[in-house]
């Protein structure tokens, strides 16, 4: 049997994984983590997003793994740099941060063929009153979908913990960019929205991996993607947050591969 493709699929074609597969996902998942707690004390006013984005190359590089984006689908970089606006894959380039500045960096690293993708939001500089809110929001969005995670419920009951959460707190669930399954490879079945109804879609069962990584924003939750064909922002030009993790699922709840190492993951505000 091929090494890429062990478990069984169910007949949403979402792959069961064993049980000695969640330490190779455990290790991608730390060393992609790791690379976003060494960016804290890189974040500031003045720097670049390209700059940001060649230490991580450096560091995938060093750990001995393999970025997942780079070559993907023609991309050229080792994260997705966004930056206030921009919803998701920023491209990290000459444009230098500013105070007041909110980013989310994405970094998907290879370790042992074992994919480990997560993203966090930091600020340069003094963080906007209006943006620790959002970024607050987003972060327990997530959480609330990481709480939903347990065999017998169903990936609508994710969507539907974090969009009555957001929309309690009046901001709104992007719908354009979803999470995703993964494991040996990068994005697999299912689709994992970010929105949905209490116990619709497919049955959750130990043994799956899969992102949840919302998007939410200050305004409208429509979205656009540039002349760049990868830059992603809001319609309305609001503010837009996101948090991601990689999980798998156990006979109790979640796995979190992407737990920061250094306690990082909640935006730091200027450690
Ligand atoms: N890491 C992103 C995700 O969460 C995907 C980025 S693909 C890229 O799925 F090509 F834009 F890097
Ligand atoms: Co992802
Ligand atoms: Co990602």
């Amino acid at each position: 049997m091929d090494e890429r493709h062990r478990g069984r699929l169910t007949k949403d074609g979402i792959r069961i994984h064993e049980s000695a597969d969640f330490a190779g996902m455990h290790k991608a998942g730390r060393l992609a983590a790791e690379i976003l707690d060494a960016l804290v004390p890189r974040i500031a006013p003045g720097v670049t997003t390209g700059e940001l984005d060649t230490y991580i190359e450096d560091m995938v590089a060093e750990a001995g793994a393999v970025s997942a984006t780079i070559g993907y689908k023609g991309y050229q970089h080792a994260s997705c740099i966004s930056v206030n606006h921009v919803v998701c894959h920023g491209i990290p380039g000459p444009k230098l941060l500013k105070d007041g500045d909110i980013l989310n960096i994405d970094v998907t690293v290879i370790l042992d063929g074992w994919f480990g993708d997560t993203s966090r939001m930091y600020v340069a500089g003094k963080l906007p009153r209006k943006a620790e809110r959002l970024i607050e929001v987003t972060h327990n969005a997530l959480l609330r979908g990481i709480e939903a995670v347990r065999p017998g419920n169903t990936f609508g009951d994710i969507g539907h913990a974090i969009q009555s959460y957001v929309e309690s707190n009046k901001m709104s669930v992007v719908r354009d960019f979803c999470g995703h399954g993964l494991g040996r490879v990068f994005h697999a079945p299912p689709n994992v929205l970010h929105y949905g109804r209490a116990g619709a879609g497919p049955v959750l069962e130990e043994g799956m991996f899969f992102t949840i990584e919302p998007m939410v924003n200050l305004g409208r939750p429509e979205t656009k993607v540039l002349g760049d064909d990868w830059t992603a922002v809001t319609r309305d030009k609001s503010l837009s947050a996101q948090f991601e993790h990689s999980i798998g699922v156990t006979a109790d709840g979640a796995d979190i591969f992407t737990l920061s190492p250094g306690g990082l993951f909640h935006p730091t505000y200027g450690v």
